[in-house]
């Protein structure tokens, strides 16, 4: 029969104390653990030989073995518990931040192609001689429509699918209602550029019912039409960087007479492509329309129109845009679904 004696019991007790002193790191510490409390420890061997005493002897010798065992159990997990505590510590002292360091610099965000495009022609035209004027988006009808030569009974309102407010405010349909306001305000001679959401109602591939306009205005004494000719011929060509052909379309609007449409040359196959996935094989984009202001405009911004004359014009600035940077879905503009943009942006790619 084994002895199982204080003897055995004391020596454990000693060497487990002695091994103790020497762990300095987690993995020390569980090599002790299994060396006493593992399947094969010297405290499980002595446990498992307690079954081999003489039973008067077996009482005291398991008091002393429990007690033991709580206390070497005890001993590992507390330090277990300092040595994590000291190993944090060390983490935290190398992960400290030191805030004086130099910051390692940001990415820059970017303009939205919209509003690169929008200072790009307003660039432009300061170039040109014309300040920016801005106007409210909430507009009264007055300055929509009956300013600007469409009245009440006139076909021209149903053009435009309008955003009514129960007050008989509306979302303006169009950024012309700037040019009258800015006529009140600065009288004549005038040059101004008015850029700026407009709304309709429409709603599909090509349409939203937010989009961009770029208005512009001058006024003054004798202005002839080869000036406005001239005016947007250098604006297009400046924009796109490169001469493009262009022709005038005779055209209709209530608040210029006469009126007429801009197309350039396609930006994309110069009217090569007879399948052209922007021009439609036409060769011709439409871009804006324009004309010399109507005496009834004039006169509605208190100017006399027997004395000055001038020119007017609206371009869509997501269209030019799209034209410029070849985005081909107007909703890439504005939706955040990144399906669109990842196709649109492979088409981009490929241009
Ligand atoms: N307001 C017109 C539209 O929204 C665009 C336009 C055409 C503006 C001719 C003008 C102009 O100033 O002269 O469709």
């Amino acid at each position: 029969m084994p002895e199982l004696s204080e003897l055995n019991i004391n020596a454990v007790k000693e060497s487990f104390e002695a091994a103790l002193k020497s762990v300095t790191n987690l993995e020390t510490l569980d090599e002790l653990r299994v060396r006493f409390t593992g399947k094969k420890g010297d405290l499980t061997l002595l446990l498992k030989s307690l079954g081999k005493l003489l039973p008067e002897l077996r009482k005291q010798a398991g008091q002393e073995l429990n007690k033991l065992r709580d206390e070497i159990e005890a001993k590992l997990n507390l330090t277990a518990k300092k040595l994590r505590e000291a190993e944090n510590e060390k983490q935290e002292n190398n992960d400290r931040i030191d805030v004086t360091l130099p910051s390692k610099g940001r990415t820059a965000g970017a303009f939205h192609p919209v509003m690169q495009t929008m200072h790009e022609i307003i660039n432009i035209m300061q170039g040109l001689g014309y300040s920016v004027a801005t106007g409210p988006e909430k507009e009264e009808e007055f300055y929509n429509f009956e300013c600007l030569n469409v009245p009440k009974w006139h076909p021209a309102r149903d053009m435009q699918d309008t955003f009514y407010f129960p007050d008989g405010t509306l979302l303006r349909t169009h950024t012309s209602p700037v040019q009258i306001r800015s006529m009140l305000q600065y009288g004549a001679p005038l040059r101004i550029v008015c850029p700026g959401k407009v709304y309709r109602r429409d709603n599909d591939t090509t349409h939203s019912p937010m989009f961009n306009q770029m208005e512009g205005l001058l006024i003054d004494k004798n202005v002839p039409f080869s000036v406005m000719k001239g005016t947007i011929a250098e604006m297009i060509n400046a924009f796109f960087g490169r001469s493009l052909k262009y022709r005038f379309r005779a055209s209709y609007f209530p608040f210029t007479e006469p009126s007429m449409e801009l197309d350039i040359e396609c930006v994309e196959c110069s009217g090569r492509d007879p399948h052209c996935r922007v021009c439609h094989g036409t060769g011709w984009l439409e871009v804006g329309g324009m004309g010399m202001v109507h005496p009834n405009v004039i006169r509605a911004g208190k100017i006399d129109p027997d004395i000055y004359n001038g020119f007017a014009f609206g371009f869509g600035l997501d269209r030019m845009a799209m034209l410029k940077y070849g985005i081909s879905d107007l909703r890439l503009l504005f939706d955040g679904n990144i399906s669109y943009f990842m196709s649109g942006f492979e088409e981009a790619k490929s241009c």
